[in-house]
């Protein structure tokens, strides 16, 4: 299937003071097709939001060429970017600071199909849908946000977003927030979602069992940059980058009583202010040669759909074997 949304060499730089950038996004390129779900992971800093914010124009890439169907949406004016707008929506981590205190249940999911202009009788029609859709029944209508419960208020935020029947929507850490069997419900009902309507989803989180959970492909940030990129069975199974490995046997293997995996990677994350020239991972990496510190690694396609920036993602794959 064709790409519907593509990201080419992205990036967003914060100028923070004199002399100072901040390399939030670092070069940045992926797709995503129709109806698929992109998991985007890293820990807190590596860029994750501020990618699904520049996709959205939400805030201006510095560099980049952001492409939906085929349509350069880096370079819309704000007529254009408001129909784009209707296409491409946004769920956000705080059901209930994202919600409006003064708007009712049904009034929230009214109102994004008022701001494009859909008539009265078909926005009763389309509400009653998103309803439905999301598992709320007619009696949370009238509700306000601080009535309902987390769970409650994120199904909210997510037929909001949806109402417009998006091509895609960018999921911002959607279920950071709730409790665990909430967390489940919400990832379960996004799929049934994806199934209905066919919507495409980038999830971001830094909780890589939930993504894995929910997403077709995964791309894992670092320091602003994207390190390795393939379908979940592969990332989850075979990493080929070590910032992956690392990250993947904290998750599948949490046990201390295990003995330590010459993987882990010490010390804190480095800052994204006035970065070097070379790999992000540099300065903490367990296998790093002399080399990696003379450039940034480029993506290498290690086996078919399969990106790793490693120089040395032949080592990491011998090692995970061992
Ligand atoms: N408006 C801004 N001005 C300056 N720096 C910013 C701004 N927004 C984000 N940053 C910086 O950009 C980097 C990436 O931030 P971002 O919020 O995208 O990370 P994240 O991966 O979403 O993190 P988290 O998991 O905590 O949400 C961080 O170092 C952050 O401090
Ligand atoms: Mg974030």
């Amino acid at each position: 299937m064709s790409n519907m949304l593509e990201v080419e060499d992205l990036t967003k730089v914060f100028v923070i003071g004199k002399d100072a950038n901040l390399i939030a996004v670092n070069n940045v390129s992926f797709n995503l097709k129709h109806g698929e779900t992109l998991g985007l992971v890293g820990e807190s800093g590596s860029g994750k939001t501020t990618v699904g914010r520049c996709i959205l124009r939400l805030i201006e890439p510095t560099e980049g060429r952001i492409t939906l169907d085929g349509e350069d949406v880096t370079a819309l004016d704000a007529t254009s970017l408001r129909d784009l707008r209707a296409n491409m929506q946004l769920v956000f981590q705080d059901p209930f600071g994202s919600l409006n205190p003064r708007l009712t249940v049904s009034q929230t999911v009214e109102e994004p199909l008022k701001l494009h202009g859909m008539a009265r009788a078909e926005r009763l029609k389309r509400v009653a849908e998103m309803m439905r859709l999301v598992g709320l029944s007619e009696h949370f209508y009238h509700y306000y946000p601080a009535d309902l419960t987390a769970s409650e208020q994120q199904r909210v935020g997510i037929a909001r977003a949806l109402a417009t029947k998006p091509e895609f929507v960018v999921l911002d850490e959607p279920t950071s927030m709730l409790d665990p069997s909430a967390r489940a419900e919400i990832l379960e009902l996004l799929q049934d979602i994806q199934k209905e309507l066919g919507t495409a989803f980038i999830f971001i989180s830094h909780d890589l069992t939930s993504v894995a959970k929910i997403s077709h492909r995964i791309a894992i940030m670092y320091l602003g940059h994207i390190v390795e990129h393939a379908p979940t069975d592969i990332i989850m199974h075979s990493q080929r980058h070590p910032y992956s490995r690392a990250l993947l046997s904290a998750v599948l293997f949490p046990d201390p009583a295990r003995p330590p995996d010459p993987y882990v990677i010490e010390g804190e994350i480095p800052t994204a202010i006035n970065p070097k020239p070379e790999c992000p991972l540099y300065g903490r990496c367990p296998i790093r040669e002399d080399a990696c510190r003379s450039a940034v690694p480029p993506m290498v396609e290690v086996e078919p759909d399969h990106f790793s920036a490693c120089r040395r993602w032949r080592d990491v794959a011998a090692s995970t074997q061992a």
